[in-house]
């Protein structure tokens, strides 16, 4: 493998992602509005033109923003009076999906996963369902949509909410419908590693006026005005910074797909060639955001393990990274709970082993791409 190295090595660390930058002049002009109106947050103009395009942009009614995703996804459970008792959720997630359970004093129960997308698996959630089991937290996990028409039928055989952690998901959609208007509550998070970032933030979609208007509430300390407080509330209050840099980034997001987009073709075109590397595909009706490019590695057939790739890649100056290892049901926090066992998980287990999201962004250059696949090539052949 030295040899792979020697010829491949990058001269520059290329990381999985890279957020979009809006031109440093353009944000220059809002920083000077924001210094001349002294309004720094609290629901500010750019706060409110933001939520304005987001809701155009995105095809949705009902739209809160949030400082961050996992405030936003602390908040819902809040907006649906979910604080106790049980939630079914995915083990293959990022680490703020059970932990917001764990904040609202609710027990996570974990699912296994689908071996085709990646999402909750629904014919694995009926036999989860308990008398205390209160909602289904599912996640579009890289931005794939989850078998939302499933997920709905069982919540409402029994009478279950749906939450959506639809951080990765911005953009999608299922036919001409925004995915964001499944379930419940949808959360996004337009953190920097996100394809669409507001540096940090997040949102809420909601079914209802009165929906929304409890979460605003929720989401600055309970305030209903200067003399009333309604309820306990947290401060989940995105910021004009936050919000002007969204705005300049809402300018580029179509022009960011459809740029990652050629390069997720290039990436399947160049390892369709390789055996033991497998890439998910893109489903019919679906308007993909190619949030990310995950692929699994058959250790059996590709001849090297996945931890094996990814160190001679670190060692070409190419970091992929594992999401979503390791499983969140393996973290001390909720490795106990019975549902926890990799006998109950034995799909996700299985992907969480495999799987690797290799760099992906706009400004990616193709020939880096190139490069990648040529690694991975040239491992698969000398293992
Ligand atoms: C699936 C998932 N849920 C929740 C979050 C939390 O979002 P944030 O970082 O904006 O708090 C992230 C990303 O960070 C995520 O990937």
């Amino acid at each position: 493998m030295i040899d792979i190295i020697k010829k491949y090595r990058l001269p520059d660390p290329v990381f999985v992602t890279q957020p979009t930058m809006p031109k440093l002049e353009d944000y220059h002009e809002y920083m000077k509005k924001i210094w001349q109106s002294r309004w720094l947050t609290n629901d500010g103009q750019f706060h409110q033109e933001f939520e304005r395009r987001l809701k155009e942009y995105l095809g949705i009614e009902q739209l809160n923003l949030f400082v961050n995703g996992t405030i936003a996804l602390l908040v819902a459970l809040q907006a649906l009076r979910i604080n106790s008792g049980e939630v079914i959720t995915t083990p293959f997630t990022f680490a703020a999906t059970p932990h917001v359970l764990y904040w609202n004093n609710i027990k996570p129960v974990f699912c296994d996963i689908d071996a085709k997308t990646f999402n909750i698996d629904p014919s694995k959630i009926e036999g989860l369902i308990r008398p205390d089991t209160k909602a289904i937290l599912a996640v579009h996990v890289y931005g794939n949509p989850c078998n939302v028409e499933a997920i709905q039928t069982i919540a409402d055989r029994h009478g279950l909410n749906v939450i959506y952690d639809a951080a990765h998901a911005f953009g999608v959609k299922i036919g001409n419908e925004s995915i964001m208007n499944y379930g419940d509550i949808s959360a996004m998070s337009f953190h920097a590693t996100k394809l669409f970032s507001s540096i940090e933030g997040g949102a809420l979609v909601s079914k209802t006026q009165r929906q929304r208007t409890r979460i605003q509430f929720l989401r600055n300390f309970g305030i209903a005005d200067a003399e009333t407080v309604i309820g306990p509330g947290i401060n989940g209050k995105m910021n004009e910074f936050q919000a002007s840099f969204g705005l300049l980034e809402l300018d580029l997001i179509e022009k960011e797909i459809s740029d990652r987009r050629e390069l997720v073709e290039l990436y399947r075109e160049r390892l369709a060639r390789i055996s033991g590397v497998s890439c998910l595909s893109d489903i019919e009706g679906v308007r993909h955001n190619y949030a990310y490019f995950p692929v699994l590695i058959d250790k059996d057939v590709f001849g090297t393990n996945r931890d094996g790739l990814f160190d001679i890649l670190g060692e070409c100056n190419i970091f992929p990274r594992k999401y979503f290892y390791p499983l969140c049901s393996t973290y001390p926090c909720y490795s106990a709970l019975p549902s926890s066992s990799p006998e109950n998980l034995p799909v996700a287990t299985h992907v969480s082993e495999q799987v690797l999201c290799l760099p992906l962004y706009g400004q990616l250059e193709k020939e880096i791409v190139k490069t990648i696949c040529d690694v991975i090539r040239k491992v698969h052949e000398q293992s």
